[in-house]
């Protein structure tokens, strides 16, 4: 399982650097690190699980934020109580996209974020994509609403940017009357 003291801060330079793709084969390492994220963000989403081992609730994870600067991340979102889809993405790219824009109500979080922070961050409502799986496979997805934002939370981190950097520092809730939250 991945620790919270793996997880890099913010002010981490190498979260600023843009991953490189992958080759298949996978490595080792990006396999434990696809198993470990998975096992973590799901206890992560379970309450008594995540006290006992002492991790704030994500739902997204990049190789990046444990220091692996690969195209890869890894989303865990729990369908109903207590049940889980994983999806892995593997050097993902964004075919098309809504001109709908949505936000999280409340605003994104971060494993890598640890602080209170304000404002929302515009995100498309729907996206198609195209990735590989674990075997080298190519395919494609179209994603709606969370897990749409949750994608482009993640593929930011592979590009270097961080939510934050997407909130208008001046008025963080600029715009938020042209756009729906979810
Ligand atoms: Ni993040």
């Amino acid at each position: 399982m991945i620790k919270t003291k793996q997880i890099l801060d913010e002010k981490d330079k190498r979260l600023r650097q843009k991953s490189h793709d992958v080759t298949f084969p996978l490595d080792q390492r990006y396999i434990n690190f696809i198993n470990d994220s998975i096992e973590m963000l799901t206890l992560s989403q379970i309450d008594e699980e995540a006290k006992k081992y002492n991790l704030r609730p994500g739902m997204g994870l990049s190789a990046i934020q444990i220091g692996i600067n690969k195209r890869i991340f890894v989303i865990v979102l729990e369908i109903e109580e207590g049940k889980f889809e994983n999806y892995i993405f593997i050097n993902p790219k964004i075919i098309s996209h809504s001109e709908e824009l949505i936000y999280v109500d409340g605003g994104e979080g971060c494993l890598s974020i640890n602080r209170e922070t304000e404002g929302i961050v515009p995100r498309y409502a729907r996206l198609n994509v195209e990735f590989y799986d674990m075997d080298g496979n190519k395919k494609t997805l179209r994603l709606r609403e969370e897990l749409s934002v949750a994608f482009q939370h993640e593929y930011d981190h592979l590009n270097g940017i961080l939510f934050i950097d997407r909130i208008d520092k001046n008025d963080p809730y600029k715009n938020a009357n042209l756009m729906r939250a979810i």
